[in-house]
């Protein structure tokens, strides 16, 4: 490399260096997180993928749209399903006119890539703490995706890392950077109040039985590769999630996201966790996770419970995935589903109340029409029927990811906060993965808060 390249390198990082430690420092409104960077004031990152199998490619094809003015350059992509996954995402970058090179240690990769600033890690959840503690003391910022790790020990190490490069550790729930859910969270929920003293909380992710993922014979991956990685056969690299020590199960693959929420809206973390799981419709040996879980959370908010139940099922799909916060005053559903966030006032609350939050902006008034008090049915199926009379004024006007990534990305600049820096990842990665312990224990069990810190 010439000396005017490795210095151009140098400003470039440097610069990128104590921008980002502004950025961290940073408390920008929610509505500054997400906007656009103009091409003339934003400064070329380099960046590595690690892991290019299914949301690899999500969070890829992302940065794609998001235009090359917004300054984003693949230089390196890690997978090791090198004759697949890492081939057709290599193939697609050189279309859009990057140069990245191709790796299937992540290793090597850092030993060879000596210009890189960020990773985002998309690979399955037992590699996460490994990558991203490499990856940041090699001075990269990090985008890893949820969950942070499979094991607590894991996602502490990878926060202790993150506070000992000084370098940003961006976890991949997308929520926190979507404004539905940072209008329903902080406005109407902490700051209005809307829904009184919220009593219950309810979240759920069903989804209908789905096969296990295959791959095509010709491109299976060697025995000895496999193994070198953590994977005993085809079967358990494609569908890692449902092994014990590469993945959590579906509570941790889809509650990851929700139970987020839970802490996030309530601005707390858990007192308890209960739980039950199991196997109960696949078979076993190929599904050692729990395909049925529910659990009940009980928080403590001014010395006041507050249960929350969160259930997944794999085996129906029945009205997909919410989240739901029900107070004595209304009841908010919020979903990154299309068309199923609401939210309703109870019929003893005066609509002058709400006509208040409408005329300051929280909330807008709807079309629909007034329940009748003359209604003669029963209060139950009243309740179910009550009309949506509000809807909410912020609304993710990008794909979900996008919003995440480029907060990722201009808080590198020094432009912006993160959304889910690792300590608040950490929170919730520990709320979560004890439901499995939960599950194994078959009985209750209590949160300290020395368990929330790192
Ligand atoms: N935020 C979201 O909404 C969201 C959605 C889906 C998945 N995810 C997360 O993304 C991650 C990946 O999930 P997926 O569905 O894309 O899985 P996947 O199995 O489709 O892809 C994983 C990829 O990683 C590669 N890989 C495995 N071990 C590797 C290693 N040691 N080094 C480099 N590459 C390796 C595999 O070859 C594969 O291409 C998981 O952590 C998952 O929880 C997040």
């Amino acid at each position: 490399m010439s000396n005017q390249k490795i210095k151009k390198g140098i400003d470039r990082r440097s610069f990128l260096r104590s921008a980002a430690a502004a950025g961290a420092g940073l408390a920008l409104a929610p509505k500054s997180f997400g906007m656009k960077a103009k091409s003339k004031t934003t400064d070329e990152l380099n960046v590595a993928l690690l892991g290019a199998g299914t949301q690899g490619q999500v969070l890829m094809d992302t940065c794609l749209k998001m235009g090359r003015d917004f300054g984003i350059r693949f230089k390196a992509v890690c997978d090791i399903w090198e004759g697949w996954n890492q081939k057709k995402v290599l193939r697609k970058l050189k279309i859009y006119d990057h140069e990245p090179a191709g790796y299937a240690d992540y290793r090597e990769m850092l030993d060879k890539e000596k210009d890189l600033d960020a990773a985002i890690i998309a690979t399955p959840d037992f590699w996460h703490a490994e990558q991203t503690v490499a990856c940041l003391k090699a001075g990269l910022h990090v985008y890893c995706e949820k969950e942070m790790s499979n094991s607590i020990e894991g996602a502490k190490k990878m926060v202790e890392s993150a506070k000992e490069s000084g370098k940003l550790l961006q976890i991949g729930r997308q929520r926190r950077s979507n404004p539905l859910y940072i209008h329903c969270g902080d406005k109407l929920i902490k700051d209005a109040k809307i829904l009184g003293r919220i009593i219950a909380v309810n979240g759920q992710w069903n989804h209908p039985v789905r096969p296990d993922l295959g791959s095509p014979k010709k491109y299976a991956i060697d025995q000895a590769t496999l193994e070198k990685y953590g994977f005993k056969s085809m079967h358990q690299f494609r569908n890692w999630r449902w092994y014990k020590g590469l993945g959590g199960g579906p509570i941790v693959d889809r509650g990851s996201h929700q139970i987020d929420i839970f802490n996030w809206f309530l601005d707390t973390v858990p007192k308890s966790v209960m739980a039950s799981g199991g196997t109960d419709y696949y078979d076993k040996k190929n599904h050692q996770w729990y395909d049925n879980v529910m659990a009940i959370y009980e928080y403590e908010v001014g010395q006041r419970t507050i249960r929350a139940f969160y259930q997944t099922i794999t085996t129906n799909s029945s009205q997909g995935h919410f989240e739901k916060f029900m107070g004595n005053e209304g009841t908010l559903i919020v979903s990154e589903a299309s068309g199923t966030s609401a939210i309703y006032r109870e019929e003893w609350v005066p609509a002058m109340k709400w006509d208040e939050w409408v005329k300051k902006g929280y909330l807008n008034k709807t079309e629909a029409t007034p329940h009748s008090s003359d209604d003669d049915s029963s209060l139950e199926v009243r309740a179910s029927v009550l009309p949506t009379t509000y809807d909410f004024p912020e609304k993710a006007d990008k794909p979900y990811h996008q919003l995440h990534l480029e907060n990722f990305f201009n808080a590198i600049r020094g432009k912006a906060k993160l959304n889910c820096p690792a300590e608040i990842g950490y929170k919730s990665a520990v709320t979560v993965l004890r439901v499995n312990e939960a599950v194994a224990a078959g009985r209750k069990l209590n949160f300290k808060p020395e368990d929330f810190k790192v």
